[in-house]
């Protein structure tokens, strides 16, 4: 864009810096407007068409001298190059004159003078020599004898007075010839008749009229013929034009006798400035030629000046042709430049395109090559993926036969009834979990069936109703279990049947209420409603649990996708149930808010294509792992006793927090004998528990419904009542980052899954053994350094027991109110917990795991330390004492003295 404007820059300047000679401005500065100025401007104009170099810039004063002034000065300012001037005055205009010719500007004084110096050159009529033939011609014509009248041009002026001289000089050699009346005019025809009216009115005895200008004295002509007087009286003027009405007629038709021819030579003058302009010599004082006009002549030289005149006009026409003709062929020119601009932009177009064409004819192959690499990569890929999911279809088929080889025995141990008690349940649990295994494994086997479309409809007439309501049947006490309610609505009044895969339906709804059971807490409800419409029915089901996150949406349906928050699984549940539903020629969708709930909407057509068989495939509803959904409802109240009495047994609290039913129960089974345990199936029931119990430990799972175990421990960590528990997160995440992740949330320890009794039962044992030393350390008062003040606020004692700053600044806090309050005897438990915003309980239980010491203890140890201070370091009596240290009997203090220290106050207070 911008090569394209310099290009059409550089064009327009080439042609405007053509041929453009610098042109010299010559400004004319005329006194009057008047026929013979009329000529002379004509012959100055004509002048620059042989001049290229000159612009005439003309102006007239009409005999204003003051209008002069200001045109001259104006021309000065506007810094013309050279000045012609006709002075109207000679005095008015002089200091007009100088100045321009003292700034500089070379200035011609035409046909009149100033009376200074101050010019360049002089060019005009000898006025004196006119007037002095004049003079002389008269005195001939009167044979030397008469009376003569002269009318003279503007007072003032120059020509005026020196052809005045010259007439007066002319006249002395005849003393016979008298000048009667000598009055000025102002050189116009008008002034002639008033000047010849007023000398009339003086005399009238005069043979001869002499008037400086034709005009003039043809107005005297006029006054005299009014007053029939015109046959006496002959004239002569000056100026001698050729014009209709101007001298060379008047005398050719024998009205004067005779005229000088005034010369205008405006080409002299030109030609005059054009060599001051270039600095060649010049004459400062330049006379033009001239010479009287009679009869003898008249009509030969108006017949010269005609031609001239003609001559003249055929120039005229002839410039002003040229004049067009340039004018075309600057058109011309300007047409043909716009036209190479024009081509030149053309030309640059194409360029331009062929270059974009180029490049996109590169980038095109470039795109090519890497749309190649990338189907290559994208064929790898795939080939990657056939094989991993060929592997975990061999691997699947592989494992039926070894989880058949465990199933069969166990079933049949546990029908033999051989094994009892609690060998019987780790029998249970393994039949359960070899269950979900199998159920995994033939998800994943469908599943592969579906991708190589090995998977085909065994159709049969079913109706759709009866057939749910027998599916929701059995998912019934699960839901009763997690308090989670089951509600079954059908809007299809009247024949129902649907023709379908009735197994493969009845694993679609599975999986959705499966799911739904999943991530629905305690209280929800789950509802499956039944409507249609003349072609298919539409399946919902719909719960209030914890919903889905908005970008998660549009891939709850691919396979193996897990959402961010999900329990685990596999991904494959709602990936088949898409798989069936496509199957059915039928469609899937999920409606879901975040925190509200998930809908999943199945529409399939009522009938399929294909053979209807008589039997249906399903001879048994799929087996639901009811185990797998049931929550263990904890009794705080319940708890509650028990930590009172595990405290008596002096068992430690372990919380344990999983989904998985069987995981708690092993969990429970290994560490039952050491410790107290209580247990909770998600993290938001997990949290509240930990909140309310306070327990000393906290085993958790990190995949699981409503908030994980990430979550939970974040919020542990965060809260004052519950940021000194140990957790441990126990997950079968294992990968470093995902520790990492684990660890940053504050939590204790990280044991992946499968883990050995052994290694958690020592991770346990270790955890609460640095806690005691903690205790230990506190007693000793070490801990009692202020808080580091780094993120995880760890401060590692020489033990390497370590607290966190909550609890740093909690203890503080803690010791500050006891501080405080020592005198008061009303200091209770309560009172602190308020102040420091813990429940009795929990100050309780975070007290004494931290300090090895209830609150009461703490308060009464405070309570006696400052009592012994005192009394060792005051004059106060042993009750005064007691009672400065908050307590109400001297007597009770005296007791609780001596149990402490071992000695009695009075040992100190003698
Ligand atoms: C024209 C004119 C002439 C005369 C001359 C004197 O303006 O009046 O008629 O001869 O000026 O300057």
């Amino acid at each position: 864009m911008k090569k394209t404007l310099f290009f059409l820059l550089f064009i327009i300047l080439v042609v405007s810096c053509g041929h453009r000679p610098h042109k010299y401005i010559i400004g004319v500065s005329q006194c009057s407007e008047d026929i013979w100025r009329d000529k002379l401007n004509r012959e100055l104009k004509t002048s620059e068409y042989f001049n290229d170099s000159i612009e005439v810039h003309l102006v007239s004063a009409d005999d204003d001298s003051k209008k002069q002034i200001a045109q001259i000065n104006k021309f000065v300012e506007d810094g013309v190059d050279l000045l012609i001037v006709a002075p109207n005055q000679v005095n008015s205009i002089t200091s007009a004159v100088s100045q321009a010719f003292d700034k500089g500007i070379p200035v011609i004084l035409y046909d009149r003078k100033v009376n200074s110096d101050k010019y360049t050159a002089f060019i005009g009529g000898d006025n004196y020599n006119i007037g002095k033939a004049m003079g002389h011609f008269i005195a001939r014509q009167l044979k030397e004898l008469g009376n003569v009248v002269e009318i003279r041009g503007l007072e003032g002026s120059s020509p005026a007075e020196e052809r005045h001289r010259g007439f007066m000089d002319g006249i002395k050699d005849y003393p016979n010839i008298r000048l009667v009346a000598s009055e000025a005019g102002n050189w116009k025809e008008e002034s002639g008749i008033q000047v010849m009216d007023k000398i009339l009115r003086k005399t009238t005895d005069f043979d001869y009229v002499f008037g400086q200008n034709d005009r003039m004295a043809h107005g005297a002509h006029l006054s005299l013929k009014r007053h029939g007087l015109g046959d006496k009286v002959r004239f002569t003027g000056i100026d001698g034009l050729a014009t209709q009405g101007g001298g060379l007629e008047l005398v050719r038709d024998g009205i004067f006798e005779a005229s000088y021819i005034y010369p205008t030579k405006g080409d002299e003058v030109i030609a005059l400035a054009m060599r001051i302009l270039k600095h060649q010599p010049f004459n400062r004082d330049n006379r033009l030629s001239t010479t009287i006009v009679t009869k003898d002549n008249a009509e030969l030289l108006l017949m010269q000046a005609k031609d001239l005149e003609r001559q003249n006009s055929n120039l005229d026409i002839m410039h002003k042709k040229v004049d067009s003709y340039f004018n075309q062929y600057t058109m011309q020119r300007w047409f043909i430049v716009m036209l190479v601009a024009a081509l030149g932009l053309i030309a640059i177009a194409i360029l331009v395109t062929y270059r974009a064409y180029l490049s996109k004819a590169k980038l095109s192959t470039q795109l090519a090559d890497s749309n190649h690499e990338l189907q290559r990569l994208n064929d790898e890929v795939k080939d990657m993926t056939q094989a991993q999911l060929t592997f975990f279809t061999n691997v699947s088929h592989e494992l039926r036969t070894p989880l058949t080889l465990i199933a069969d025995p166990v079933d049949r141990l546990l029908e033999s009834g051989e094994v009892k008690d609690s060998g019987r349940q780790m029998l249970r649990m393994v039949q359960r979990n070899v269950h979900v295994l199998m159920q995994l494994v033939n998800e994943i086997l469908d599943f592969r069936k579906v991708q190589n479309s090995k998977m085909k409809l065994r159709l049969t007439r079913f109706s759709l109703g009866k057939a749910l309501g027998e599916w929701c049947a059995p998912f019934g006490s699960a839901a009763e279990i997690k308090h989670i309610s089951l509600k079954m609505d059908s809007d299809v009044t009247g024949d129902d049947t649907i023709v379908a895969d009735e197994e493969k339906l009845n694993h679609l709804y599975l999986n959705l209420m499966s799911n739904a059971l999943k991530y629905t807490p305690a209280g929800g409800t789950i509802a499956t409603r039944l409507s249609s419409d003349a072609d298919s029915y539409t399946l919902r089901v719909e719960d209030n649990g914890v919903g889905i996150d908005k970008k998660d949406l549009p891939n709850v349906f691919e396979r193996f996708y897990q959402a961010q928050g999900s329990s685990g699984g596999t991904g494959i549940g709602l990936a088949l149930v898409k798989a069936f539903a496509d199957l059915h020629h039928g469609e899937v969708s999920v409606e879901s808010e975040k925190g509200r709930g998930t809908s999943f909407i199945v529409r399939l057509p009522k009938s399929q294509e294909g053979v209807i068989e008589e039997q249906s495939a399903l001879t048994q509803p799929a087996e639901i792992p009811v185990d797998q959904y049931a929550g263990t409802a904890v009794n705080v109240e319940q708890y509650l006793d028990d930590v009172v009495s595990a405290e008596e047994n002096d068992k430690p609290e372990i919380l344990i927090i999983d989904d998985n039913d069987d995981v708690r129960t092993y969990l429970r089974s290994i560490l039952k004998d050491q410790y107290h345990v209580s247990e909770a199936v998600d993290g938001k029931s997990g949290l509240s528990l930990a909140r309310k119990t306070v327990p000393d430990m906290v085993v958790c799972d990190v995949m699981m419904p409503v908030m994980d175990g990430l979550e939970l421990t974040r919020e542990m960590k965060g809260d004052t009542a519950t940021s000194h528990i140990p957790v441990i997160l126990l997950t079968a995440r294992s990968l470093d980052d995902q520790m990492a992740e684990g660890y940053e949330t504050g939590a204790d320890s990280y044991i992946t899954k499968p883990f050995s009794a052994k290694v958690l039962l020592a991770r346990i044992d270790n955890l609460l053994k640095s806690r005691e030393q903690l205790r230990q350390l506190f007693a000793s008062g070490e801990t009692s350094a202020t808080p580091s003040g780094s993120d995880q606020g760890v401060q590692p004692s020489a033990s390497g027991a370590s607290i966190g700053d909550r609890d740093m600044a909690f203890i503080a806090r803690l010791r500050d109110i006891i501080q405080r309050n020592l005198q008061d005897s009303d200091l209770n438990v309560e009172r602190i917990g308020e102040e420091i915003g813990l429940s009795r309980v929990q100050l309780y239980r975070k007290v004494k795991a931290l300090t090895g010491q209830s609150p009461v203890e703490l308060v009464r140890t405070a309570r006696l330390q400052r009592g012994k201070k005192l009394l060792e370091t005051s004059d106060m009596t042993i009750s005064e004492v007691a009672y400065a240290v908050g307590f109400t009997s001297p007597s009770y203090f005296t007791k609780c003295f001596r149990d402490e220290f071992n000695i009695s106050p009075s040992d100190i207070n003698t």
